[in-house]
């Protein structure tokens, strides 16, 4: 069942996004060559806390960290660790709040000094997939539109597309339905609703589209080792269209 979350309920997941938001604008603070991703995971894990609110990844299917933090090839569920961030790293942190009983969900790649243009380009176009992909979102449009969109986006580009991992609802869970792929075909899948609650998350590639699961079960990287990028928002479908919940832009005033 997909729920259709109230005028109630979209008010308190626009807390959970601003405060989503606002934790990525503190994390972002430290992105810098030295840091570990552990400190990273820290400074997300007391900015949130202090805030009357908690990490929604914390303990999820026993997910050991705060925070997600993906680093070069690496694509996502990066588990905070030692490793230091070193000029020329792409890195993707991706960060889950819950308050009042429900969750947002976002993710950014950040460019960390020195990185090559083909990799900036990357990250810059799997930014810009995610907003073709939301483009699309309005009551009576279909799911697999928003996946046709960022395909297509993504090959226009010479990027390929993680299947593995798909976009998904939000709400009381983190993770809800329906599936929101990041492919497939414009007109097909389930068709969307003033108030529904989707987190929308092109992983794209600069290589082959292929991943493998480490051996800790939880970091997903390249199987040719190139880099990957994650752009993620939580929104919600309205009548005219979509608006986000995890963006700057976040006081109700502004309307899509
Ligand atoms: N943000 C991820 C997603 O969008 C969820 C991370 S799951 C966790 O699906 F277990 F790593 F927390
Ligand atoms: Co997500």
């Amino acid at each position: 069942m997909i729920s259709i979350k109230s005028e109630r309920e979209i008010k308190l997941m626009r807390e959970a996004g601003k405060l989503n938001f606002l934790t990525h604008e503190e994390i972002k603070k430290h992105v810098k060559v030295g840091v570990t991703t552990k400190e990273l995971d820290k400074v997300a894990y007391n900015f949130i806390s202090s805030h009357n609110a908690r990490p929604s990844f914390l303990n999820y299917e026993g997910y050991p960290a705060s925070i997600c933090v993906s680093i070069n090839d690496e694509v996502v569920h990066g588990i905070p660790s030692n490793r230091k961030i070193q000029n020329g790293d792409i890195v993707s942190i991706d960060v889950g709040v819950e308050i009042h009983g429900y969750h947002s969900d976002a993710a950014r790649t950040y460019i960390v000094g020195d990185v090559k243009k083909e990799v900036r380009d990357l990250v810059i176009n799997t930014e810009k997939a995610l907003y073709k992909g939301l483009s699309k979102i309005k009551e009576g449009a279909k799911i697999g539109d928003i996946g046709a969109a960022i395909e297509a986006y993504a090959h226009e580009h010479g990027l390929s597309v993680v299947e593995e991992l798909v976009g998904h609802g939000v709400g009381t869970n983190i993770h809800e339905e329906p599936d929101v792929p990041n492919y497939g075909k414009a007109g097909s899948g389930i068709t969307l609703k003033a108030g529904m609650v989707l987190a929308v998350e092109p992983m794209l590639n600069l290589g082959s589209r292929y991943v493998y699961l480490h051996d800790d079960d939880w970091t997903i990287s390249t199987d040719d080792e190139l880099p990957s990028a994650h752009f993620e928002h939580t929104v919600v479908v309205t009548k005219e269209g979509y608006k986000i919940l995890t963006g700057e832009i976040n006081n109700g005033e502004k309307e899509n």
